[in-house]
This record gives C-alpha cells, structure tokens and sequence, in this order.
C-alpha cells in the first residue's frame, strides 16, 4: 500500500509515521509537509533512510503540488494543520487557508486520482464544551458548536470531508480525537510546555482558574486507533477516540508533572484566560470500543510518567525548538497576562 500522510513533520503525524513503518514494515510512504514552525524533521530521523519513507515539502493549499504527490497513492491520511488554539487566535487566516481550504485541495486531488481512502483527523474541539457540572459526553451524534478559530476551521473541514463522501462517493473516514500528548509535542501546547519550563526553571502559566478539564489520549494509543479505523472501519463513519479520562483540571495536571520532576509548587503561576476557552472536553469512545475493538492500553498517569521521563531524557530536541522564534512567540503570547 502507499500512502500519503499530510502533515507528517508535526507531533502526531510523525508519530503516525513511526509507528507505521514499524507495524507495517512493506507498506510505502510519502510525507507532505510545509514545514511550518511545527514541523521537526529531526523526529523522523531515525527512518529517513528507510526506502519505504520519503519527504516532500509542500502546501496543502496548493493544488499543483498536491495533485503531483498524489499520483498513485491509494490511503491518504489527513494531518496537516494549525493546530493550537492560541496561535489560530492570532493568524486567522493562515489557520483557515490550512485548515479549510487545504482539504479542500486535498479532497479534490483524491477524488481525481481514484483514491481508495481519504481519512481525515479532526478533533472533539467541534463538539464546543461541556459545562464542569455536566456529566455528558461527546458522542459521534452530538451536535458541532465550535466556539473558537481553530475548532470552526476543522468543523469546516469535517464537513467537506463527509461531502465529498455524500456528493461524489470519495471513500471516507474521519475520526474526532481528545488532547493527544507523548514524544515530539510542541512545547506550546500545555503538557510538554510544563514539563520543558519546569525543566528550565521558569514559570509554568495556567490560564484562569485553572479548573478547565482535556481529556487526554497518549499518541500512539491514537496511532493504533487510526489504524484499526484504516483497517476495519466502515466507509463514511466517524469514529471518536479517548483516552482513560480521569477528569483531571489543568491544575492538578501541573501538580502531577511537578511531582514526577522533583519541583515545587510554587512554578505555578495563574495568567489571563485564553478568550473562548473552552471548559470540559470529556469523549465517549464506546463506538470505536465495541465496532473495531480499540481502547487505550495504560492509565492516563502510566503515560504522563513515560512523557515526562521522555522529555527529561530528550532537551537537545525541545531546547533547540525554544530557542529562536519560539522564544518571541513566548514573549507575545504570555508577556502582558
Ligand atoms: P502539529 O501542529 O504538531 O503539526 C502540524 C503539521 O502540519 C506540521 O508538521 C506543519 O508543518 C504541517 N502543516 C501546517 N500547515 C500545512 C500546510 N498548509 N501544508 C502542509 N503541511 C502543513 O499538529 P498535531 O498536534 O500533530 O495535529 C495533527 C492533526 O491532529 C491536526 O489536524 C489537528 O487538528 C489534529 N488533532 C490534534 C490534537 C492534539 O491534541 N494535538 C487533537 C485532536 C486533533
Ligand atoms: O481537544 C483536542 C485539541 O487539543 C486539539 O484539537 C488541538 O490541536 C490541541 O492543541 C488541543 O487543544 P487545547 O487548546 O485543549 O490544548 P492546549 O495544550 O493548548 O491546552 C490544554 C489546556 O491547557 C487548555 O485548557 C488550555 C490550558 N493551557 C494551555 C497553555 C498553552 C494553560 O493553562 N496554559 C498554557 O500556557
């Protein structure tokens, strides 16, 4: 099989990649990525020599070069975005040429080329948020209330891909997933931003009261999801995947990584609330469980443990990302909260 993986540079999709070649040792690769501030090739390091790997640097939005990469892929599997809240608050723009019209490009080359599988990431964020008193979850039939930029984009795009299944029969698949965390994670997004700051002695800042609550889901326990779905899921469904949701705040998830690392409570420091934050995000996974027979394999703690053992054992990789760019982005986001 070949398959084309969008946006395989970034946290989860280099993940992905890694976790395919080992599991699906004959099957052949190609990564299309921009390379945006997100995207580390040095993740990839380690298969950038396997013959069944290659990379090409490219844009999603642009329909010359997506429809070049294209021919003869039969899986597509849908990565490629801006993914954190915080900046698509600031580079709307960007965030909705990626996000919305990048799968659009990509909907239309797949379609030409015959592909046999479009699967597409999205994320539960469409689902808008649960209130901390409410006890429901988010099911693949509740309704999309996006309530911010990043979260509207990817709605738009879920919505695109269930169209080109509806209108033009593309075979598709999209699965909604909760915070992934693990290996090769930005530092901007808030488990590995806290374990690198409390690594390097600074501040770790929670937004508001700090009583907002993700559920988490570790990235390979995603990967194997995705897999599964690849495998044996029904064309045209979606699917929800989850982790082992203890329904930690944000704050007691900054207790526990300062535990692990030895330091003191007193890094935390309350900043501004994110505008639009949403409160809880909890996701019923029952659907993937009881169809294709997928569930995390450890505790939310066991993979918190592994996370932070594997930063502390990796600076050279997320101290060379801090450094540069990454520290004026710091500045502008955090400097006036
Ligand atoms: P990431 O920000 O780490 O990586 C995104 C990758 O996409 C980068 O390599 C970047 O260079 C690339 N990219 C960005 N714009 C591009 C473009 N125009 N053309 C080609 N490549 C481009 O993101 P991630 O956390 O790995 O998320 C991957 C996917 O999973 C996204 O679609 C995201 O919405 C979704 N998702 C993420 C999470 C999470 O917790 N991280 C949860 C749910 C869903
Ligand atoms: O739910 C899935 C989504 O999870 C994905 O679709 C997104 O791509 C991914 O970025 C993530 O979105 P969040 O906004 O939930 O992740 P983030 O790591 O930015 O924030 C997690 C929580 O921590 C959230 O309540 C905001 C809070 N936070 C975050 C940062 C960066 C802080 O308190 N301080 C911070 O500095």
């Amino acid at each position: 099989m070949k398959l084309l993986v969008t946006g395989g540079a970034g946290f989860i999709g280099s993940n992905f990649i890694l976790y395919w070649l080992k599991n699906h040792p004959d099957d052949h690769i190609i990564n299309f990525d921009k390379l945006t501030y997100a995207g580390n090739l040095e993740n990839l390091k380690s298969v950038e020599d396997n013959a069944n790997y290659s990379f090409i640097q490219g844009d999603i939005s642009d329909p010359e070069a997506v429809t070049n990469v294209m021919a003869g892929i039969d899986t597509v599997v849908h990565f490629a975005a801006e993914s954190h809240n915080d900046r698509a608050n600031m580079d709307r723009l960007t965030t909705v040429l990626t996000n919305v019209v990048g799968t659009q490009v990509l909907l239309d080359a797949a379609l030409e080329n015959g592909v046999q599988r479009f699967h597409h990431i999205g994320t539960d964020e469409v689902f808008g948020h649960i209130g901390l008193e409410e006890t429901r979850k988010f099911t693949e039939k509740t309704n999309y209330e996006p309530r911010s930029v990043y979260p509207a984009s990817k709605a738009g795009a879920d919505h695109l891909v269930r169209a080109y299944n509806i209108a033009f029969g593309l075979p598709v698949t999209i699965t909604n997933c909760s915070n992934n965390f693990g290996p090769y994670q930005f530092p901007e997004k808030f488990i590995p931003l806290t374990i690198t700051n409390l690594l390097e002695g600074r501040k770790i800042p929670v937004y508001g009261d700090g009583l907002y609550v993700r559920d988490w889901l570790y990235v390979e326990d995603h990967c194997r999801a995705i897999d599964m779905v690849l495998q044996k899921g029904k064309i045209g469904e979606t699917y929800l995947v989850g982790g082992m949701t203890e329904l930690h705040p944000n704050i007691e998830i900054a207790k526990k990584i300062i535990k692990l690392l030895g330091k003191d409570e007193s890094a935390i420091e309350f900043v501004t609330d994110r505008p639009g934050h949403d409160r809880k995000y909890d996701v019923d996974w029952t659907k993937i469980k009881n169809e294709l027979g997928w569930a995390p394999q450890h505790s939310f703690d066991e993979w918190l443990e592994k996370t932070v053992s594997w930063y502390r054992d990796n600076p050279q990789w997320w101290q060379r990302i801090k450094s540069g760019a990454y520290e004026e982005y710091y500045q502008k986001q955090y400097e006036d909260r």
